[in-house]
């Protein structure tokens, strides 16, 4: 079968690792993919926005399935656009994905759903919502309605702050059109979990659970990321939490958007925050996190073509997952600079020995191949993942490999996984 996976992150790479082994796979195409993707797949210099331009290879080549990263092509409707023309596509439709491009949805869907999440209020005009934050206990959550790349949330500690954001995201538009609604929410404390599954409509299947690293510096420090590294199991989803999840959150989700019209297949991630034993839901994402597939990834034993098969046909009833039981961690290392800006071009030393390793997977982000060598290309580069008997020891092995790479500027978290030590 001929695979087109569309994005070029390490989320991307991750997949498409995991789908060339399985034997449906005689050829994984990507768009538009990396240096690192390009050893297993034909990269495709098609952006993963351009929801024509994807639409037209796929039909070119006949690919006979579509497995989407990124949510800007999910928001756009590239399902109703490939369901249209015929051909098999992972993911949800474009009114099903509104789930993770409006907040003010999801937030009014969790309301009328009795869904647990945090309280909040929703406004257009920035008056009416200045006025609101006096009377609200701080620190306030100020979040853009629409799709920022991640970068549409602030934490706001005092009023100066929110009333700053509120003029960021509604005056200045810093993220465009997303920012003419805004979402303000009380602060939850607690530990953060990633909750990850696939559905099929009407059948939840949960992924590995997992946990993300926000912000760009050790000990929960600096601005917020796309994620500095991600390790499964994350152990603060106990066996009852996970109970409670897919009972009060992932299975009302399912039952509720078909309800409402917008029957949702694809990946659903509910972004968590966990506090004495009870998990309410700080965001939904309609697609696979990222890095959070790649320790994923590792770990999961199950073909991933009959997994998304099962979705797509609506049979995943009867899908049973099978798991590596060792934990799995991923570092992410990233360019001199970011979140800010950043440069590219630097030449990567060492990814050969570190690739060689066992139980290691250097899965590429931000790099392309300049004259036979491997040069960063973006702000999160790599994301060094590996496996261990223990926490302990998938922590030690991808530090290990981390160690053996340099580029200048290249910077990472040294904590990844600590959390999980203390709590596993
Ligand atoms: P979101 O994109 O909504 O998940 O927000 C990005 C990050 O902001 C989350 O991963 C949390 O770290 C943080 N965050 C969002 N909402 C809240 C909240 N209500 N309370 C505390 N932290 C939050
Ligand atoms: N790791 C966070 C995300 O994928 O949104």
């Amino acid at each position: 079968m001929k695979i087109l996976v569309i994005g070029g992150g390490g989320r991307e790479h991750a997949l498409v690792w995991k789908l060339a082994r399985s034997p449906k796979a005689e050829k994984i195409f990507c768009a538009p993919g990396n240096a690192g993707i390009a050893k297993l797949a034909e990269c495709v210099p098609v952006r993963a926005e351009d929801v024509e331009g994807i639409l037209a290879f796929a039909k070119k080549e006949s690919i006979d399935l579509t497995v989407v990263g990124p949510e800007v092509p999910l928001a756009k409707g590239i399902v109703d656009d490939f369901k249209r023309s015929g051909l098999r596509i992972f993911g949800p439709t474009g009114e099903a994905a509104v789930i993770e491009g409006s907040k003010v949805f999801a937030k009014e869907f969790c309301m009328r759903h009795g869904i647990p999440t945090a309280s909040s209020e929703t406004f257009t005009d920035i008056k009416e919502a200045r006025s609101y934050l006096l009377k609200h206990p701080m620190p306030v959550v100020v979040k853009a309605d629409g799709l920022a790349a991640g970068k549409g949330v602030v934490i706001c500690k005092d009023v100066t702050e929110a009333s700053a954001a509120l003029e960021e995201i509604m005056v200045e538009r810093a993220f465009g059109d997303a920012g003419s609604k805004v979402v303000i929410e009380e602060f939850l404390h607690g530990e953060e979990a990633s909750f990850i599954a696939i559905s099929d409509g009407r059948n939840v299947l949960p992924l590995a659970t997992s946990q993300d690293h926000k912000r760009v510096f050790d000990d929960d420090k600096g601005p917020n990321t796309g994620g500095m590294g991600a390790y499964s199991p994350a152990p603060v989803v106990t066996p009852e939490v996970h109970d409670s999840v897919m009972k009060e959150i992932m299975t009302p989700v399912v039952r509720g958007m078909a309800e409402e019209g917008r029957e949702f297949t694809g990946v659903l991630y509910a972004g968590l925050m966990i506090k004495d034993g009870r998990a309410k839901v700080l965001e939904f994402n309609c697609r696979f996190g990222d890095p959070e597939t790649q320790p994923i990834m590792m770990r999961l034993k199950t073909d991933l073509v009959d997994v998304i098969e099962a979705a797509i046909g609506k049979r995943l009833n009867s899908v049973r997952l099978e798991w590596d039981a060792r934990p799995a961690v991923c570092v992410v290392m990233a360019a001199g600079g970011y979140p800010g800006d950043y440069e590219k071009g630097s030449v990567i030393k060492g990814l050969a020995q570190a690739d060689e390793l066992p139980d290691t997977a250097v899965f590429h982000a931000g790099t392309a191949a300049k004259d036979g060598e491997y040069v960063t290309n973006g702000g999160r580069v790599l994301g060094v993942t590996a496996t261990g008997s223990g926490i302990s020891e998938a922590i030690n092995n991808a530090y290990s490999a981390v160690s053996m790479i340099t580029w200048e500027g290249a910077h990472y978290r040294h904590d990844i996984g600590r959390r999980a030590l203390k709590t596993g």
